[in-house]
């Protein structure tokens, strides 16, 4: 019997490139998304389904047309910014529509989860790299929604109900090698694309901070790429296949890159340059985040195939200049 592993957040950035790999393991994913931040034109492999997971009649239909041996769950609100704004909104989606999807795994008796958990959990951590025994203390409304729905995994793996990893994503960047995917966000959030964007369309770049305690004043983040996180949701059911227990891993490429070395990055490898325009600190932000990703390789046997910058913004820049006909296209998706 062939296996079906159903994926939430399936037309997102980090969702369409989980079901990529899935079906090249040999395994269906059955995608499910509600195209609130997502795009159909991502939804190439497997089954798609159209529906939000705070709807318990329609994960109940998906679980019932599916044998689905695990969940890759993936939706959610992903905006720091937005969760200030909005934090009813991101609680809403990122917990209680979660607790959803938990119960509807619970009555179809489906107990393995990989879960996309966000290096934003640890705040501003004493220490760099970042490691899992480092104090969860998130500065965020959206890294304490992701860090809450851990403690209720926690709970529920304790209770017996539920084998979970965690895999706690630090800047997903870059885009499928071949350029058939990559990330398409309106508006556009994060580093690398918009630097891009705004190298393409011969526009400012904006950069929010130049006076943190880091190498050049600007924020230093580790960027890993999308492929790699991808592989490492495989490596992650492989893992609940093989034994009962529930893990939380860093994910991430080990380096830290400031705003300003990414800029000079993107500027290399499309060759143009593109003018700053300096901004205030943002509330929030931590100066500097990196991983030590040893608990990923010890568990998981994970290591990033793509481990420099340079390759990662040149996927980016290969995706923003040729993935414009799959952007355009207009993908159906089946009604739920
Ligand atoms: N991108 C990153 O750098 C990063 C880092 C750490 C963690 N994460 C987490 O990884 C996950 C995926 O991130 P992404 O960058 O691919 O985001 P994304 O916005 O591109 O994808 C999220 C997808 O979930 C869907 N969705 C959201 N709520 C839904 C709901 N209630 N029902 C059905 N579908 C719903 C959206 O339509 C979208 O397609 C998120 O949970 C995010 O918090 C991302």
């Amino acid at each position: 019997m062939s296996r079906h592993v159903l994926v939430t957040g399936a037309a997102g950035y980090i969702g369409s490139h989980v079901c990529r790999a899935l079906a090249s393991g040999g395994i269906t994913p059955v995608c499910v998304d509600d195209l609130r931040t997502g795009n159909a034109w991502a939804l190439r492999w497997g089954d798609s389904l159209r529906g939000d997971l705070a709807d318990p009649g329609f994960l109940d239909a998906v679980f019932a047309r599916y044998p689905i041996d695990a969940v890759m769950h993936l939706a959610g609100s992903a905006l720091a910014g937005e969760g200030e704004r909005a934090p009813l909104q991101y609680w809403d989606n990122n917990i209680a529509a979660g607790i959803r999807l938990l119960q509807a795994m619970d009555r179809a008796g489906v107990r393995r989860l990989v879960f996309s958990s966000s290096c934003s959990i640890y705040g501003q951590p004493a220490r760099m790299p970042v490691d899992e025994s480092l104090p969860i203390q998130p500065l965020s409304v959206y890294g304490r929604s992701k860090a809450v729905f851990e403690t209720v995994l926690a709970d529920v793996a304790t209770a017996g109900g539920l084998d979970y990893v965690a895999l706690r994503y630090f800047n997903a960047a870059g885009a499928a090698t071949d350029a058939a995917i990559g990330e398409w966000h309106e508006p556009e959030t994060h580093l690398i694309p918009n630097v891009l964007l705004a190298i393409r369309e011969n526009r400012p770049v904006q950069v929010f901070g130049t006076d943190y305690d880091t190498v050049d004043g600007t924020c230093v983040r580790d960027y890993v790429h999308v492929e790699d996180i991808a592989s490492a949701h495989l490596l992650a059911l492989e893992r609940l296949q093989r034994e009962r227990a529930s893990h939380a891993v860093n994910i991430g490429s080990g380096r830290g890159y400031s705003v300003r070395e990414v800029i000079a990055c993107c500027e290399q490898v499309s060759g143009r340059r593109v003018q700053v325009q300096e901004m205030p600190r943002r509330p929030g932000d931590p100066a500097r985040l990196y991983a030590d990703s040893a608990q990923a390789r010890a568990l998981l046997g994970w290591a990033p195939r793509h481990d420099n910058l340079a390759a990662i913004v040149a996927s980016a820049w290969r995706w923003l200049e040729q993935g414009e006909a799959q952007r355009n296209s207009r993908a159906e998706v089946a009604p739920d």
